[in-house]
Order: structure tokens, then C-alpha cells, then sequence
């Protein structure tokens, strides 16, 4: 599978290309749901990476169980939190989250399932749907089709994915594998087909190469 070979080579040799900090928009949607005053929150981050994320869910006390598909990312994560309770670490395809034993209340997907096709990313929703607990929360941080990366690639490889970026001006150029753009209209219909409820729903616009490249991400909130 090429994502996960890419993800592998990736996280051994290019350490500098990941976070070492939670993502903001994680941060602001953890801070504005007050969950300084929530007890007892599990929750279950898909494709965690290097586990930059870890540290803001383990200052709001939450149970955490991380899963990526990377033999590298599980091996960093899991030495990086040794000392810390309340956190596990799967080496678990994110596909197959509907044969995960237990539910959630809160599921996040920080720049991670957009390494998943169409067809892949509707079987994903589905399991995530299932994994939710009643009123549990699905938080998505992911690329949207406002991206000039998206607008100028004509390589598809589905009316929403591309194989590779041939643009070297593209932020991503040299991602191999699957990589998934989305609209705010068709995110709004996927959220309506799992019977999701969106609460929030923003973009966040960030520029390359001195403005003239655009690369949107939407961020979703979405209650059972
Ligand atoms: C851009 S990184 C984001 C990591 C983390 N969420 C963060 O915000 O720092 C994407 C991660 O998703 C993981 N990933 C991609 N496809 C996956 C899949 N099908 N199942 C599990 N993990 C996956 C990759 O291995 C990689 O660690």
C-alpha cells in the first residue's frame, strides 16, 4: 500500500516535516466544548502519528487510545508516553475501525484520513459512526477543494483524490499515495448520511510561496 510505505519512509528519515506541537484548531475545539470540565472522556485519534496531538488530550485527562497503520509512528508514540497512564497505542489501519471493541466519545481526525480515497473514506465514516458513543463527537481537520493543490492537479484518481502532486509549487509535492480534497457541501452530505449533526464548521486558509498558493483545510465538529 503505498500511503503506508510513504507514511513508514516518511516518519524514519523525516522527522522535521511533523508537528512537535497539538494542532490550534484541535485546541480551540477542545477549549470552546469545555472539556477542562468533562470527566472520563475516551477518546480515539485516527492516524496519530508522531503523537503531537497527545499532550492537549492528556492535559484534559481524557482516556486515549491512538491508531495509525505506521510500525514507526506506534514505536515513537508508544516511547515518547511510556510514563503516562491513560494512553494507548495501536498499530490498528483506520479501516477497520468498525472491529474496534469499544466506543468513544470523541473521535478526532486531525490531516489524517485524507490519505484514504472516496470509496475508502465513506467506509470510514460509517465505522466511525458506529464507534461514536450516543452524543459522542466526531472532530475532523482535513483538506479542502479550495486548495490550489486541488484546483490545479489533473491527475485524479477519483472525482476527490490524487495519486501524486505534479505542481513542485504544491505544499504537499513529493506526497506519495492517496490524497483527499473535500467540499463544504459534500462534507455537510457525508455528515447527513451517518446521521452526524454538524456544530461547527469553519475553514482555515493558509497561503504558500508568498500568497499566490492557497491551501484550505475545513474543520468539522459533528455530534451523534
Ligand atoms: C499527516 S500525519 C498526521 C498525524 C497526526 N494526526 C497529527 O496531527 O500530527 C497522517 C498520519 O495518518 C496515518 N495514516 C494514514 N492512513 C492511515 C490508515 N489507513 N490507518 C491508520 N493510520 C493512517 C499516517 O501513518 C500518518 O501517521
Amino acid at each position: 500500500m503505498l500511503n503506508q510505505t510513504f507514511w513508514e519512509k516518511t516518519l524514519k528519515t523525516n522527522l522535521s516535516s511533523q508537528r512537535n506541537f497539538p494542532n490550534e484548531e484541535l485546541c480551540r475545539f477542545l477549549g470552546r466544548n469545555n472539556f477542562q470540565k468533562k470527566n472520563n472522556i475516551k477518546v480515539l485519534e485516527l492516524g496519530c502519528g508522531t503523537g503531537s496531538n497527545i499532550p492537549v488530550l492528556l492535559f484534559y485527562k481524557m482516556k486515549i487510545t491512538g491508531i495509525d497503520f505506521s510500525n514507526e509512528s506506534i514505536k515513537i508514540c508508544k516511547k515518547k508516553f511510556k510514563s503516562k497512564k491513560n494512553v494507548k497505542f495501536k498499530l490498528f489501519d483506520m479501516l477497520k475501525i468498525h472491529e474496534m471493541k469499544e466506543k468513544y466519545d470523541l473521535i478526532i481526525d486531525v490531516f489524517s484520513s485524507y490519505n484514504l480515497n472516496s470509496s475508502q473514506n465513506d467506509i470510514l465514516l460509517k465505522g466511525i459512526q458506529k464507534k461514536l458513543k450516543k452524543n459522542g463527537i466526531f472532530f475532523t481537520y482535513t483538506p479542502s477543494k479550495n486548495s490550489t493543490s486541488w484546483k490545479k492537479e489533473f491527475h485524479k484518481f477519483d472525482k476527490s483524490t490524487i495519486k501524486k502532486f505534479t505542481r513542485k509549487q504544491s505544499p504537499y509535492y513529493g506526497n506519495k499515495g492517496y490524497f483527499r480534497f473535500i467540499s463544504l457541501p459534500e462534507i455537510k452530505k457525508k455528515m447527513n448520511n451517518i446521521n452526524l449533526k454538524i456544530q461547527y464548521c469553519e475553514k482555515v486558509i493558509k497561503t504558500y510561496n508568498n500568497g499566490k498558493e492557497i491551501f484550505e483545510f475545513i474543520v468539522i465538529e459533528a455530534k451523534k
